[in-house]
């Protein structure tokens, strides 16, 4: 994709960005500060900047006279960059010089690692699909030979496929004579290898190896992600409508959707406790199940494959959504000493689960580790190949929960913080997930206190995600608006600071420019709430590191995966002491680590044992009793933290700003 200049005026910042990248955006990995109070939808007309030289894609807007259009005006939000250009950016930004010397902040996305690099991540795997299909042309019986069908059908998979060890299973043995006689004894063995062998799943008349699907499942708390796999090719194709993004390695589709339990709660706690009604478990799996099912068709649908086709599916998800799934009681998980019903499960017939797929797909089921470290985890690390290398690497997977892994090749620790879904809008007052609408990217000006919004969909604001929530809370505190405590100052000359219903709070988006036609503010309880939130992940990754008499400076890499670290912008994340303050070249964005690990596994059986050895290998380390952890939260309370020395080029940040700002 070629390459273009934008040079922003006054201070003559570069930034060079790909063809078609949006003017708003590019100002904001900039660092560059342009009023935009709409989120980039185009509605409130403060984005505007002075097109200097250049060619760019921008529509006249009732904002611009036509006059202004003629003379270079534009709106940041609506122009698509089409070669090198200079803007002259507006006059509120213009007394800012101090912003644009302060880095851009999205630099931080180089490091998102390309499918490709992830597809690396784990070695010597090889595409060996655990289920697979084999034709087999077999002799007709005669008086000399009229062995049992079953028996001639496993010594031609023996002979022709060298298969050996194979166990029926009973509804192929019920269809089978049937099937070989109708189809002149030339049929298609599925097996599927588990444990205890080879197990023969399904024959079906002629050759239909030609076709062989799987279908692979996150199942989170909040959402439930699944993609549809082509077990013979494993080759990326995009969806005949191009509705698949392409990005996925070797998925041929892809779908998400907020877990129907959540009418339920929103942690799962909350849905263990819902569990123990009268009818709550069956409630409770029944509408997982329905959200599934959903996804298998989305699937289908998309990828324009017939459901007979899918032969296997992968399933890996946190230990209570597992539980919940299976229709196994999850009430011991809460309860101390906190034990799960079973960490390892044989594989499950996914029509025994209310699985809207054909009898013989049997769902393998990630292992799991305890009742808050689940196959999620294992799949993550199994995806992100930590268990095959020599780095010390910290992963971490913030969703409702935080999951956090240490370790190497050679031994691996867990423990699991209840961070609060602060990030996935829970205990926010205008919090969101991300979705279209969702605040995901803030800057706030120096001087003015305006902020510089953008939104997911470039739609009018209907709140903040979690990435908007740390976006904000970043530049609250590096503008000086907010103490470490996360209080405001008192004596700030703007009316985006104001006492609100809930105490003083910050006006991102006022209702004029709103899609929700009331104002988006930011609140010091929601500020308080994401402290809590980044506390505990902080805290809990400094117990895992003591415990095995480490620190953060010993760490190789940092890897973190889920939905939310896709949008993570790492400075500001270090900047308010969520992620600690280690070189930024260590960390690493895997995106759904789950995912990814469901997918490495179905297509490599030499996968299945690893799964096993990492769930197996994996130590965990129980947070609620831990004398340290309590400590280590409340130091943690603190923007960045109370010990500024773990913190020492955010520190020096933060009183240069402020020093710059005195001046
Ligand atoms: Fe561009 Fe509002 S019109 S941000």
């Amino acid at each position: 994709m070629p390459k273009h200049l934008i040079t922003f005026y006054p201070g003559a910042k570069k930034i060079s960005v790909d063809e078609g990248e949006n003017l708003l955006q590019a100002a904001m990995e900039a660092g560059i500060h342009i009023n935009a109070s709409c989120g980039g939808s185009g509605t409130c007309g403060k984005c505007r900047v002075h097109l200097l030289n250049g060619i760019t894609d921008s529509p006249k807007h009732p904002k611009l006279t036509p006059l202004e259009y003629d003379q270079g005006d534009r709106l940041a939000c609506l122009t698509t960059i089409r070669g090198d250009i200079d803007i002259e950016i507006p006059i509120e930004s213009q007394v800012d010089k101090s912003v644009l010397e302060i880095k851009g902040d999205r630099e931080a996305h180089q490091y998102l690692l390309s499918p490709q690099d992830i597809y690396q991540l784990v070695q010597d795997w090889e595409v060996d699909p655990p289920v697979f299909k084999k034709s087999v042309q077999l002799a007709p019986p005669t008086l000399k030979d009229n062995v049992s069908d079953l028996t001639r059908l496993t010594n031609a998979l023996e002979r022709q496929h060298d298969i050996r060890g194979i166990s029926p299973d009973f509804r192929v043995i019920m269809k089978l004579s049937r099937i070989l006689r109708e189809s002149e004894w030339n049929v298609t063995a599925t097996l599927v290898l588990t444990r205890k062998g080879y197990k023969l799943i399904n024959v079906e008349p002629g050759d239909a190896t030609h076709q062989n699907y799987s279908i692979v499942l996150d199942i989170g708390t909040t959402t439930v992600s699944g993609q549809i796999l082509d077990l013979n090719s494993c080759v990326v194709v995009a969806c005949p409508d191009g509705q698949c993004d392409g990005s996925t390695l070797f998925a041929l589709a892809e779908a998400s959707d907020y877990n129907a339990q959540i009418s339920y709660g929103e942690d799962v706690i909350t849905r263990i406790v819902y569990s123990q009604r009268h009818g709550g478990l069956k409630k409770l799996q029944e509408v997982v199940v329905s959200t599934i099912n959903k996804i298998i068709q989305e699937l289908l649908e998309m990828s324009r494959i017939d459901r007979s086709l899918i032969s296997h599916m992968v399933i890996a998800g946190n230990t209570t959504m597992t539980q919940i799934l299976l229709g196994l009681d999850p009430k011991y998980i809460r309860e101390v000493p906190y034990v799960p019903t079973a960490n390892f499960i044989p594989p499950v017939r996914a029509v025994h689960l209310g699985i809207n797929v054909d009898d013989h797909v049997h769902a393998y089921i990630f292992p799991m580790v305890a009742s808050y470290v689940g196959g999620d985890i294992v799949a993550g690390i199994l995806g992100s190949g930590i268990f095959q290398r020599e780095p010390l690497t910290l992963y971490m997977d913030i969703g409702t929960n935080g999951e956090i892994v240490l370790g190497n090749k050679d031994w691996l620790a867990s423990v699991s913080c209840s961070a609060g879904p602060a990030f996935e809008g829970a205990g926010i007052k205008f919090g969101m997930r991300a979705t279209r609408g969702a605040i995901e990217e803030v800057n706030i000006n120096h001087r003015t206190y305006e902020p510089m919004i953008l939104t997911i969909g470039r739609a009018r604001p209907i709140g903040i995600c979690g990435s908007g929530l740390i976006d904000t809370v970043a530049a609250l505190l590096g503008t000086g608006m907010i103490d470490p405590k996360g209080k405001f100052r008192r004596d700030l000359r703007t009316g985006r600071v104001r006492m609100g219903p809930d105490g003083y709070e910050y006006v991102l988006a006022k209702k004029e420019e709103t899609a929700i036609h009331e104002d988006i503010a930011l609140t010091e309880i929601d500020i308080e709430n994401l402290i809590r939130t980044k506390a505990a992940i902080y805290a809990g990754c400094k117990v895992l590191l003591d415990s095995v008499g480490l620190s953060f400076n010993d760490l190789e890499r940092m890897i973190i995966a889920g939905g939310f670290g896709r949008h993570l912008d790492l400075e500001k994340a270090i900047l308010i002491g969520l992620l600690p303050e280690i070189d930024i070249d260590k960390f690493i964005f895997v995106g759904n680590g789950s995912l990814l690990g469901t997918r490495l596994l179905s297509f490599s059986k030499n996968l299945l044992k690893e799964a096993e050895r990492i769930a197996l290998m994996m130590t965990n380390l129980e947070l609620s009793n831990h004398p340290a952890f309590m400590n280590e939260f409340v130091a943690a309370m603190f923007l960045p933290h109370t010990d500024s020395s773990a913190f020492p080029l955010v520190t020096e940040r933060l009183q240069n700003d402020q020093c710059k700002l005195q001046n």
